[in-house]
């Protein structure tokens, strides 16, 4: 076992602490005042390569590892978790899904210029009454022979107003349960699909949220897919990966608020010493150090299993599970030791703490993690 990354890691590690601190951070805080979208940094995000990180060269992607991605999500997510969910989205659940499981002429024509990042992705699998309650979706794709006819309701969807394309995952067969769902390639402008509301968040509110209507959606045969019922795998499959982004995500948000901690405690000077040198705040950034290295190896793993090629189901729902808990403990600790000040929005630890809190929620809650961590124990 070796503990060590590779040249290329530490490129691509560097190359996105970089564009975090001199791209995203400068206007970070008004974008999350605003409930304002990152649309040009998400455009040189894309520029960069890492929106399609993982895609195949040919297909205009990095070509790169899941540790990368890791290790680049972590670095976008220390000082922005609004822009890395744009990135964790369009990498993990649209680009992967698509490259795994589309058929060339998709790839072709939805792949390359959402792995370029000329365009942005979004995956619709929530419903007002299907939340991790998964296999229950409303939203019904009639198959009509050459297209099928799509309506219904998406909720709280990422990118659900900047994304040109869509993977919406929906009903078919109804008695089949869950072997009769399919997943469908949504073009943005589609007659009868219509963006809701903007959604106004806790947190990560730089990022776009909205809930979808689709309204007799002539969606062509030629965009479901997969075989007719792989609906429902494509997502338990493609939500597999994403987990892995979200985890590393919450490791993001967890170690840049530690970091603005230990700054903090080094500067901060309280009965004749820093507030470093006093053993309460000692304990309290020993716990955030250790907690977070754990979870940066339970990420790390899940991302080798995952580029071995083996099984890493249960490693990306524990990194998922419990770096989403350090995010939100090490979140809360942080603002802890700012006292006043990390009560205010210029000192960037309050918006951590906030953003920390969908990283338990969204791409499976905590409570879907630990079902898919003991069915696997428990097998
Ligand atoms: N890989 C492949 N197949 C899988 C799988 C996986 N990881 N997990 C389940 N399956 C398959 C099963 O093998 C089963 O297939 P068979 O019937 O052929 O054996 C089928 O899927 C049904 O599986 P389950 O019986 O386990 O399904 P379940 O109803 O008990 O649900 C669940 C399990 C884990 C709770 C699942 O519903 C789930 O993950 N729910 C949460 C959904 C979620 O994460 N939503 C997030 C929305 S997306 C989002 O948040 C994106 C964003 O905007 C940021």
């Amino acid at each position: 076992m070796i503990f060590e990354l590779t040249e290329e890691h530490l490129t691509v590690q560097k190359a996105a602490r970089d564009f975090a601190n001199e791209v995203l951070k400068p206007g970070v805080i008004e974008r999350d005042n605003l409930q304002k979208f990152p649309k040009e940094e998400i455009k040189a995000l894309g520029q960069l390569g890492f929106l399609g990180m993982m895609v195949n060269p040919k297909y205009g992607g990095g070509g790169m590892d899941a540790i990368s991605y890791v290790l680049a999500m972590e670095e976008i997510s220390k000082v922005d978790a609004s822009a890395s969910v744009v990135m964790s989205v369009n990498n993990s659940l649209v680009c992967w899904g698509l490259e795994q499981f589309g058929t060339e002429d998709q790839k072709m024509k939805y792949l390359v210029p959402l792995a370029k990042g000329e365009v942005i992705g979004a995956f619709c699998l929530s419903e007002p009454e299907a939340g991790s309650d998964a296999t229950s979706q409303r939203t019904t794709a009639i198959d009509k022979g050459d297209y099928y006819l799509l309506n219904g309701t998406k909720n709280w969807i990422t990118n659900g107003g900047t994304a040109s394309v869509y993977l919406v995952i929906a009903q078919t067969h109804a008695e089949k349960g869950h072997k009769g769902i399919n997943a469908f390639i949504v073009e943005k402008g589609m007659p009868g699909f219509v963006v809701g509301k903007k959604e106004d968040k806790l947190g990560i509110r730089g990022s776009d949220t909205h809930s979808l209507m689709f309204t007799d959606v002539k969606v062509p045969r030629a965009n479901r897919i997969g075989e007719d019922g792989f609906g429902f795998k494509f997502a338990m499959k493609t939500l597999t990966g994403g987990r892995i982004g979200i985890a590393s995500q919450a490791l993001g948000i967890a170690s840049g608020a530690y970091e603005l901690a230990l700054a903090y405690s080094r500067e901060r000077k309280a009965f004749g010493k820093t507030i470093s040198q006093h053993q309460a705040i000692q304990f309290k950034l020993a716990d955030m150090a250790t907690e977070i290295e754990a979870a940066r190896l339970l990420c790390i793993k899940a991302a080798w299993l995952k580029d071995k090629g083996l099984d890493y189901a249960t490693a990306s729902a524990m990194a998922k599970l419990f770096a989403s808990r350090v995010a939100m403990e090490t979140t809360v600790e942080a603002v802890q030791i700012h006292g006043g000040y990390g009560f205010v929005k210029e000192y960037h630890v309050e918006r951590l703490m906030r953003d920390a809190k969908i990283t338990q929620i969204y791409e499976g809650t905590s409570e879907v993690q630990k079902i898919v961590i003991s069915r696997a124990v428990l097998a």
